[in-house]
């Protein structure tokens, strides 16, 4: 792949966000994984010098901050490095972390290179059950210990809790969780069905009961703690009557270097076929953003087929989601399935009504060798 002298006439939008996603090794197994089922090994990760430079390249395109990721990104033995010259290149730097391989020496050291937030997730509130979901035992009690450190440190400090059938009726107590944590957001993130996650769909999906009651917790939470907890909420795909605007849209918002250096325009885009996505190792970030054929198939409205093409939504929700078109209709061009107005709306509903019968048996990710 070339890189062409000069970059086209109307550029887009410069994106907001890096997702950087260092490793795919993790220490939990969680089967609502959105890492893809075929993971990188250690050994094509991209390097600390390549890191360096893309995340300069990040904050000349425009990206005010960078999500660093995985996989565990501190799994990663130049993490320090890799906070570091994020921070010099002028990002905002969120870690998103499973919490399990930091103790407070290392927390030390990654807020004195430059660390500006942490994003812990947790599995449940229920420490028997989060350590099932998660493939990790003891992982729980690590999460609140290092939750603490978080906030001994004074660093910012946002939950991510993915929520699904197994432990959305614990919603309050996530809540509460929140609060003693000292976490001035909560994320309540209900499971996106890419990866691993769509394999472990029929145990996953929640009911419609679960989904109403954990709205009215969320709507009562919200008012009761305002000014004190931020609540993100987004009601999930499988349910809904319009989709999500999936990544502020394609090529719009949002790029994610993949442990290997693809470029993509969302976490879970490796899985679609026919797309020939570039690589840090050969072109630069501006390069991938704005010219290559991968960042500008589904960038705009132009793509979008009927019924989108003309809808008063189109640059509302940009279409959904391209991945789940994908997964469900087998068509990455395809209106989302998630709209009531596309001709595959029905899949939702019969996967829901698959899932309610099904059992609650996971597959889960293989573990992976940490550090390395
Ligand atoms: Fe969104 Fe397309 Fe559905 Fe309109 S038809 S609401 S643009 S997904
Ligand atoms: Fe890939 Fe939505 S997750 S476009």
């Amino acid at each position: 792949m070339t890189a062409p002298a000069v970059p086209p006439a109307a550029s887009p939008a410069a994106p907001l966000a890096l997702l950087a996603e260092l490793t795919h090794r993790c220490p939990l197994r969680c089967p609502y994984c959105s890492n893809p089922t075929a993971l990188t090994r250690p050994g094509e990760e991209l390097d600390t010098a390549i890191w360096a430079r893309v995340f300069q390249e990040a904050a000349a395109l425009g990206c005010l901050q960078v999500h660093l990721s995985g996989g565990e990104p501190t799994a990663r033995r130049d993490i320090l490095d890799l906070v570091r010259a994020a921070s010099e290149a002028g990002l905002y730097t969120n870690l998103i972390t499973s919490g399990v391989l930091t103790g407070g020496a290392k927390l030390q050291a990654l807020a004195e290179a430059g660390l500006d937030h942490v994003q812990l997730s947790v599995q449940d509130a229920e420490p028997a059950s989060a350590d099932r979901i998660g493939g990790y035992r003891g992982g729980h009690a690590k999460k609140l210990e290092f939750a603490r450190l978080v906030q001994a440190s004074g660093l910012p400090l946002t939950l991510n809790a993915v929520v699904h059938r197994q432990n959305l009726d614990r919603l309050p107590q996530l809540v509460a969780l929140a609060l003693e944590l000292g976490a001035g957001r909560l994320e309540v993130a209900h499971v996106q069905y890419y990866g691993w996650a769509l394999a472990n769909r029929d145990a996953l999906l929640p009911t419609r009961a679960q989904l109403e009651a954990a709205t009215a917790t969320v709507e009562a939470a919200r008012r009761a703690l305002k000014g004190r907890l931020v609540i993100d909420y987004v009601v999930p795909d499988y349910y809904a009557k319009r989709p999500k605007s999936c990544m502020g849209g394609w090529g719009r918002q949002f790029l994610a270097v993949s442990p290997a250096g693809r470029v993509l325009p969302c976490h879970a885009a490796e899985s679609l076929p026919g797309f020939d996505f570039p690589n840090v190792r050969q072109v630069s970030l501006r390069w991938a953003w704005e010219a290559s054929e991968a960042f500008n198939r589904f960038r705009g409205t132009g793509w979008m087929p009927a019924p989108c093409r003309g809808c008063e939504r189109a640059e509302i929700d940009w279409g959904g989601c391209r991945c789940q078109a994908f997964a469900l209709a087998g068509d990455a061009a395809a209106t989302d399935p998630a709209c009531a107005l596309s001709p595959h709306h029905g899949v939702l509903s019969l996967a829901v009504e698959a899932a309610v019968e099904a059992g609650f048996e996971f597959t889960y990710r293989e573990p992976q060798k940490v550090p390395g």
